[in-house]
């Protein structure tokens, strides 16, 4: 009965991320000292590994650990597995579902509505000219903030912007009931629910079914001068219809914490677009000391054959 520990697609990926490996590792075994944990690819007897835990594991090792029972993304998103073409899918994924993450991304998404419904960057430019410039904010009530995605973190999300008596819409795959949000769901309810969005912040998993969700048809649906946030994955956006809609003015600016190749290469336009912020994907990021419960527990209820937490749906992909 052992654990494995894979982090990083490359030797590479997993040297800069050998402090991330070392504090799982040490939180593990302050749960239980008596654990049996290996880091890739020092794993020994391979068919030893009952449970896995992982962020961009090389592919081609998860399927030689023939007798794994469970892995565990050492993250929210399972975007990182399912991209594996050899994933046995008959092993069950948990993933993290920690409310300290939680808070974090909550408050990267008040962060950035407000930075951009308070007009910050406007003020910024008019301080470095020295221009009192005082035309106001948006009216708060005038701008509906559209939620894609309405899971755990969409829900989350979408308490704290009403508490800011934001107008809140949200758009998920299946219906969903959050008090005080106008939900929409489906394909046939996507349109409705661009046509009244201002400020698209989109919070989905990647799944084959969101990839590029964020297109040039989809900007074209929305309210003219609407405002772009997007902390799902670099995957859901068209980088090239998104240059497009701001260049035409369709969309006034963006603000993106995920892109498809991160970190993002130095000459990328993103870095000096005049409309566009660009964080480092710092919206959310593990605490191995917050989310370790959860993955002990998880181990725990393998080991007894228990049910298990935030079980991930491998059709759906989250
Ligand atoms: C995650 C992330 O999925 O950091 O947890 O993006």
């Amino acid at each position: 009965m052992a654990i494995a520990i894979l982090v990083g697609r490359t030797e590479k990926e997993s040297k800069q991320w050998e402090w991330f490996i070392n504090e799982w590792k040490q939180l593990m075994l302050k749960q239980d000292p008596s654990l049996d944990i290996r880091i890739w690819p020092e794993i020994g007897n391979a068919n030893e590994i009952d449970f896995a835990m992982v962020w961009r594991h090389p592919f081609d090792s998860l399927n030689q650990l023939k007798h794994l029972k469970c892995i565990a993304s050492l993250g929210a998103g399972v975007d990182h597995l399912m991209e594996d073409p050899q994933l046995n899918k008959q092993v069950p994924i948990v993933r993290l579902q920690d409310p300290y993450m939680a808070n974090e991304i909550v408050q990267y998404v008040v962060a950035t509505v407000l930075h951009y419904v308070k007009r910050l960057d406007v003020w910024e430019a008019a301080q470095k000219e020295k221009i009192w410039y005082r035309k106001p904010p948006f009216n708060f009530s005038d701008k509906t903030i559209g939620i894609l995605g309405l899971g755990y973190l969409g829900h989350k999300a979408s308490d704290a912007l009403q508490y800011l008596k934001l107008n809140v819409i949200g758009w998920s795959q299946s219906p969903k009931h959050i008090q005080g949000v106008k939900s929409f769901h489906g394909e046939e309810q996507f349109n409705e629910f661009l046509s009244q969005t201002q400020v698209l912040v989109c919070m989905l998993p990647l799944t084959p079914n969101t990839k590029c969700i964020l297109n040039k048809d989809t900007f074209s649906k929305l309210q003219d001068g609407a405002y772009i946030i997007n902390l799902g994955r670099g995957g859901h956006l068209v980088e090239h219809d998104l240059l497009t809609a701001l260049d035409n003015n369709k969309l006034s600016g963006a603000c993106l914490d995920v892109f498809d190749i991160e970190p993002l290469p130095v000459e990328h336009p993103f870095w000096s677009h005049p409309k566009i912020h660009v964080t480092p994907h710092i919206a959310s990021v593990t605490n191995p000391s917050t989310a370790v419960s959860q993955v002990f527990e998880n181990y725990q209820r393998v080991m007894a054959g228990e049910k298990l937490l935030h079980l991930v749906d491998s059709v759906k992909g989250y």
